[in-house]
């Protein structure tokens, strides 16, 4: 980092203001003294916000012109962060998808596109979106794919923060958390939102749980943001009943059929030379119900199979020999 874009740094984040501001910027402080840049630390010790609780009653909230250095949203009492932000260039967005499934991710993304149009009509954008399917067939990449294609930075839910061993606070953190995507705009993800979604009437919980579930149905139901709410879970049938109807789309992640197996086959194998004998359909016959990480996972293995050989082309025997070895997750 040069010094000119370091002094910018804590200039911006003087307006942000927050305890984990605070640290960065002392952690810079140090690292800059420890290179034997004295002058600058001194410089910085002077520019540097002083550490006040981010979120805290009155803490000032971001203008649009320092929104992206916006403190990220913090437990009440531990200071961890409860949102991971992906900038939009580490989205991950190439999916192979059956194409009655594409299409319906596609109408989330056009709508996210004329959302303005659509709110002349009265109309609201599908903003509030569930994937749910079985493990390892792209709920995770869809999530980020949505965020990718509709220009937000994904700040995906940390549940290990955001879920408190202090009575009452889960739900706070909740709200925080929400109340952050309002004021910056971003596709927020809540992956494995059976985490705290689980159905009120299963469980005998007389603690949080009911309460958390009754501020996400809330959250959800209020959700005005310029973003997008996706939740990701493979566990459907565990989740309240009342949650599914907060959603504008309820969409399933299914398992490849033989058309996106063979697909999936030829994509992850691109980079190296195939044989002419290699038959993608008998490949999709024998991995018919794998998901789609343990079809990434066979080509992925014949591939190594022909470079470790010191082959140049891949064969069909290095795909057959490459399945019993899956180590299955779905
Ligand atoms: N539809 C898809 N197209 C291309 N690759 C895919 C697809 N689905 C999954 N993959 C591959 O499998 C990996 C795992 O997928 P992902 O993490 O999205 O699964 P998931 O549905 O979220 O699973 P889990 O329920 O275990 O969280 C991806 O990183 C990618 O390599
Ligand atoms: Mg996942």
């Amino acid at each position: 980092m040069n010094a000119t874009l370091l002094k910018r740094l804590f200039g911006a984040l003087q307006k942000g203001q927050g305890r984990d501001i605070s640290v960065v910027c002392e952690r810079i402080i140090e690292d800059q003294r420890r290179r034997g840049h004295n002058k600058l630390a001194t410089e910085l010790e002077r520019l540097a916000p002083s550490g006040e609780h981010v979120g805290g009653e009155g803490s000032r909230s971001p203008g649009p012109e320092n929104r992206a250095l916006a403190p990220l949203p913090l437990s009440r009492r531990e200071v961890a962060a409860l949102v991971q932000v992906i900038p939009h260039d580490q989205l991950r967005h190439y999916m192979i998808l059956p194409p009655s499934v594409e299409s319906r991710f596609m109408r989330i993304e056009k709508e996210y596109a004329a959302r303005t149009r659509l709110a002349n009509f009265g109309l609201r954008a599908r903003t509030r979106v569930l994937l749910h399917g079985p493990p390892g067939c792209g709920k995770s990449l869809g999530a980020e794919r949505l965020a990718w294609a509709t220009g937000l930075p994904m700040h995906k839910v940390r549940f290990d923060s955001l879920i408190s061993s202090y009575f009452g606070e889960t739900a706070g953190n909740l709200r925080r958390v929400f109340d952050d995507a309002e004021r910056r705009p971003c596709a927020l993800f809540l992956d494995e939102c059976d985490t705290i979604a689980r159905s009120r009437l299963e469980r005998n919980d007389v603690g949080e749980a009911p309460r958390v579930v009754n501020m996400l149905l809330q959250l959800l139901e209020d959700f005005r943001a310029e973003g997008i709410v996706i939740a990701a879970t493979n566990v459907d049938e565990a989740l309240d009943p009342a949650i599914f109807r907060r959603f504008d789309e309820v969409l399933e992640v299914p398992r490849p059929g033989r058309g996106e197996i063979a697909r999936l086959l030829k994509t992850t194998v691109s980079a190296v030379e195939v044989g002419p004998t290699v038959s993608w359909n008998h490949l999709a016959e024998l991995l018919e119900g794998c998901s789609c990480s343990e079809v990434v996972q066979v080509a992925q293995s014949a591939a190594k199979r022909a470079v470790m050989g010191n082959r140049a082309v891949v064969e069909q025997g290095d795909f057959e020999a490459s399945i019993p070895e899956l180590h299955r997750v779905a």
